[in-house]
């Protein structure tokens, strides 16, 4: 199963409709769609991305798959600020690190904000809340974000975190999956 294939199914596990959830980088939206149609018309999606083409690409992805747009606020800035945004606990948090498929690669996701925006985003997480992060190393800066990723989680796991990690065995280069629960 792919790693975002992985990331969706344990999201399932914890979010409710009618609740709130974040997609951290939003891309061409597809984990925002996942997100919307999950929490349903009662619920709302906090989605990031530093790239206006992006969000574009995520407001189109959602009109074409049907999604109210009242559902999902689509926020123009990076994940390192999403406690400015985000006020009441969520239950979920969803990263997918690396560049926009289809953009500019070398506007990609990067180790410091990304560290701070886990962080931020472990704040708002409610209890028996999820925080996934699928990383891709392939790319140049990839390997130093995914262990900077393991660090950061590690660091969470000593906090009460409930770790788990998919992908990560026989290869130093392949994409990977951290999944955390809180207590
Ligand atoms: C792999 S794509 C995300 C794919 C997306 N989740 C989807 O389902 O299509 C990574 C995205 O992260 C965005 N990004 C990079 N740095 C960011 C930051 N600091 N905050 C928010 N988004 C960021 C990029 O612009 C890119 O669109």
């Amino acid at each position: 199963m792919r790693i975002t294939e992985r990331a969706h199914e344990a999201v399932r596990t914890a979010v409710k409709e009618g609740e709130e959830v974040v997609d951290a980088t939003a891309g061409n939206g597809h984990d925002t769609v996942f997100l919307a149609k999950l929490v349903g018309a009662g619920g709302r999606v906090f989605a990031f991305d530093i790239q206006e083409e992006a969000l574009i690409s995520t407001r189109a992805n959602l009109e074409a798959s049907g999604v109210p747009s009242n559902r999902v606020s689509l926020i123009l800035e990076s994940h390192a600020g999403l406690g400015d945004y985000v006020i009441n606990p969520v239950a979920a948090v969803m990263f997918n690190l690396g560049y926009l498929p289809g953009g500019n690669h070398q506007i990609r996701t990067e180790c410091e904000e990304t560290v701070i925006g886990l962080e931020s985003a472990w704040e708002v997480i409610r209890a028996e809340g999820i925080l996934t992060v699928a990383c891709y190393r392939g790319h140049p800066g990839g390997q130093e974000e995914g262990r900077a990723v393991l660090e950061a989680a590690h660091k969470l796991a000593l906090r009460g975190a409930v770790m788990d990690t998919h992908g990560l065995a026989g290869t130093d280069t392949g994409p990977f999956l951290v999944v955390l629960r809180k207590g």
